[in-house]
């Protein structure tokens, strides 16, 4: 029997190898992490997987389709859930448990297992995704049925069982997760919504006050959406998120501070680092406005917020998400050009966008003499409010009686 197992070289994903070969006796434990940008110590992860007891370790560095399939469609939407929650983990979900399957069934394991907990939505993504690409696949989360229940135990349980360490420590901090696009944090002393979270807490971005007193200015530019240069520089999009991570997170920009609801139903509180992705947003809602007709502007707007709550829920491999995605691409087919921002102590500033394909024209809105004839505005007016008269003058009457 052979069990691939979302691993990290976290304490969870860890102790849970040991688990395995405890309740399935005879099993053998394949592990596989997803290189979607984290920082890890990379070079030990194998060791520290068969260390804990696993048969092999695959590591796939997945940061291209991460950026190119995954992030590229994302931004386009516009989607932020619940407006505040750039989505960065619910967007990797998918991805990594594609790899994972792809492991599971090259492999020939029967189960894929993973280190969720049933309050979260991880679990939700992961398995509505194994459910789409391999249904076949058993899947086993230990942290629904085992009666480990704190950090403390988990430590106590890998001690046990001669799970390494290394520089875990028994402290029970925050629960993170990072890729390329963002870093989570989670419980502690943000539990109480009302704490205001501590400046040590975060990881990628400096504080707004701690950032430099000088504006730095950046040209980006996209075709169809997608970002395919920075400051005149042609770079694949993995190159300017990374290029965009580092300036965002100099400048204090990124930081989010949510309450959300989770797929389950309970308000939970996160604060997200996003330092490159808020600013392609900013950047994209500015493309748009002088590249899209108001039709499909408002139209689409009403959509990413569905986009939003697909991702979230973990449904990407989903005709909702695919036919989402078919409208997004027409949508944003002239979403091409350059955008102007100043980036200063958290702020992002518009500087300017032009578009070839710019429906913006000077002649038209132009306060000076256009060929604009104000007189065709009279009978326009009175067709266009034909209805708020008619039934003004009628309610007047009724109202009257
Ligand atoms: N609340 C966020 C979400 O649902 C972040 C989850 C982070 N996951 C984790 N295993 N730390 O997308
Ligand atoms: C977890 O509970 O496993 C992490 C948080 C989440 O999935 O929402």
């Amino acid at each position: 029997k052979k069990i691939a197992l979302a691993y990290s070289g976290g304490l969870d994903t860890s102790i849970i190898i040991p688990w395995l070969k405890e309740h399935y006796p005879g099993s053998e434990i394949v592990g596989v992490c997803v290189n979607v940008g984290q920082d890890e110590e990379w070079d030990n992860m194998e060791q520290k997987a068969l260390d804990s007891g696993a048969s092999k370790l695959y590591i796939r560095d997945v940061r291209d389709e991460f950026c190119d399939d995954y992030l590229y469609p994302l931004i386009r939407s516009g989607g932020i859930y619940e407006g505040k929650y750039y989505l960065g983990t619910a967007i990797a979900r998918p991805l990594q448990a594609k790899h994972i399957a792809e492991i599971a069934l090259a492999e020939g394991a029967q189960a894929v297992a993973h280190g969720c907990t049933g309050k979260g939505n991880d679990q939700v993504r992961f398995e509505l995704s194994f459910k789409a690409l391999a249904p076949q696949l058993k899947v086993i989360a230990p942290w629904r049925v085992w009666d480990i229940t704190s950090r403390e135990e988990a430590i106590d349980y890998a001690a046990a069982h001669n799970v390494p360490l290394g520089n875990i420590s028994k402290k029970n901090i925050y629960s993170r997760d990072w890729n390329i696009w963002h870093m989570s944090h989670e419980g502690g002393d943000l539990e109480d919504p009302y704490n205001r979270p501590q400046e040590p807490m975060f990881q990628l971005t400096k504080s707004p006050q701690n950032a430099p007193d000088k504006e730095t200015e950046i040209i980006l530019q996209f075709d169809k959406s997608k970002p395919v240069a920075l400051n005149g520089k042609k770079m694949s999009f993995l190159e300017i998120l990374e290029e965009l991570n580092r300036l965002g997170a100099e400048n204090g920009i990124g930081r989010s501070d949510v309450v959300e609801t989770r797929l389950v139903g309970m308000k939970s509180r996160g604060v997200y680092e996003t330092p490159g992705g808020t600013i392609l947003f900013a950047a994209l809602k500015e493309l748009e406005m002088i590249t899209i007709d108001p039709d499909v502007l408002s139209m689409k707007q009403q959509m990413a917020l569905k986009y939003s709550e697909v991702v979230y829920s973990g449904k990407w491999f989903t005709s909702i998400r695919k036919s989402l995605d078919a409208f997004m691409a027409e949508a944003c087919k002239y979403v091409s050009g350059e955008v102007r921002l100043v980036l200063y102590k958290g702020n992002i500033i518009v500087g300017g966008r032009r578009s070839p394909y710019s429906l913006y024209m000077a002649d038209l809105a132009s306060f000076g003499a256009t060929s604009y004839n104000h007189a065709d505005a009279t009978g326009f007016i009175n067709l266009y409010g034909l209805s708020t008269g008619v039934a003004a003058m009628v309610h007047k009457k009724m109202d009257a009686e």
